[in-house]
């Protein structure tokens, strides 16, 4: 089969599968799928986006209004969350990109466009001018202080401010972001291409106090999908902002993100490892660092481009051969074996909704859809 043979024919799976799928999960919130049946979470939960944006990903393609009407009624669920100050963090970003952003760039909906200025307002709120960092999280558990804590996933947050800027001519929420994305060259990008997932700041002083393992095996470790969360939301930062700096540091991102990884190009949940320690696949990193690469191959030089579009193209035909659930009538997830949270053992080696999500975008992109809601 030809390229493009192949990559059509995934779209085409993809779309029968999450017809089938949104029977089922219509306008809900799923998360993680578990023996087969996706795991459903409140719409406050930070992956509240990734299944209307996957909903928006095939409606633009076959304009299927019943799959519009839901992405629009978890939209619409999620005016709850914007009240909800105890419960809402820093993934602003992703909810309301991918479902506000996404609603304004495909139907040109005034209401779309102030809801996602309004997210957009909530993001840049949690900045620290200190520290230069958008604050993560709020307390997990009374009385817990974590107002000093940054980390790498928020770089995917970030286009919803860049985008805010663009869509009201006000440059505050770009100060913020490129703010924020500086901070992370200082503090989270390591000289070889590995980052940090969680930086500990004072937050009265801006100083940096410690950094934490978190998701990954050890503060020293590699988790994968932070790895890709920082490869695709720097190249967004350079698509946005034109700063070399964010181009050169994605390309030190990407490199050690494509020379760790294994025969069959999907990450394990952290590159780097003792032996002893159990190494479950993450396919989420895989996918997202995929379609960040797809559009880093789009930001770089003629000459380099060859370099991140096939290492791309290797990724995602990889996890459409041997992770894709086409075969498996019963299976409610698009790829199987993610790794959602290894050190507290949560959803690990199972289909996730931002690995759908990621890879449903990766070959959205390699079919010319190259036009993002981020
Ligand atoms: N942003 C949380 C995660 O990647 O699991």
């Amino acid at each position: 089969m030809n390229q493009k043979a192949w990559q059509a024919e995934a779209w085409e799976k993809i779309v029968k599968k999450v017809e089938k799928t949104s029977e089922r999960i219509q306008d809900r919130f799923p998360h993680a799928s578990v023996a087969g049946v996706y795991q459903l979470e409140p719409a406050s939960w930070w992956t509240a986006g990734f299944w209307p944006g996957l909903l928006w990903l095939i409606y633009r393609d076959t304009k299927d209004d019943r799959l519009r009407s839901y992405a629009q009624s978890c939209e619409s669920q999620l005016d709850q969350v914007i009240l909800d100050y105890e419960r809402l963090d820093h993934d602003i970003g992703f909810m309301w990109t991918l479902t506000s952003v996404a609603r304004y760039k495909l139907l040109g909906e005034a209401s779309a466009k102030r809801k996602g200025l309004l997210a957009a307002n909530l993001l840049s709120a949690r900045f620290n001018n200190k520290g230069n960092y958008i604050r993560a999280w709020n307390p997990w558990s009374p009385g817990e202080d974590n107002s000093g804590l940054a980390i790498i996933d928020c770089m995917m947050n970030l286009p919803l401010l860049f985008w805010a800027t663009q869509e009201s001519c006000d440059p505050r929420y770009k100060h913020i972001a490129e703010a924020h994305a500086n901070m992370v060259l200082q503090h989270f990008i390591r000289p070889d291409g590995s980052v940090n997932h969680i930086v500990r700041f004072d937050p009265s002083t801006g100083e940096q106090l410690e950094v934490i393992g978190g998701q990954g095996y050890a503060p020293n470790s590699a988790w994968s999908r932070g790895t890709a969360w920082a490869l695709y939301g720097l190249t967004l930062a350079y698509q946005y902002m034109k700063d070399d700096q964010y181009l050169d540091a994605a390309k030190r991102v990407a490199h050690f993100f494509i020379a760790n990884l294994p025969d069959d190009y999907v990450p394990h949940w952290d590159f780097r490892l003792p032996e002893q320690i159990a190494n479950p696949r993450d396919s989420s990193a895989a996918a997202c660092a995929a379609s960040g690469l797809l559009l880093l191959s789009r930001m770089v030089s003629v000459e380099e481009q060859a370099l991140y579009r096939n290492s791309a193209e290797k990724i995602i035909y990889s996890l459409y051969k041997h992770y894709g659930t086409w075969d498996l009538e019963a299976e409610e997830g698009l790829l199987l074996h993610g790794t959602s949270h290894f050190p507290e053992q949560r959803n690990v080696d199972v289909p996730l909704i931002y690995g759908d999500y990621y890879f449903a975008e990766a070959i959205a992109q390699l079919n010319g859809h190259t036009e993002l809601f981020w």
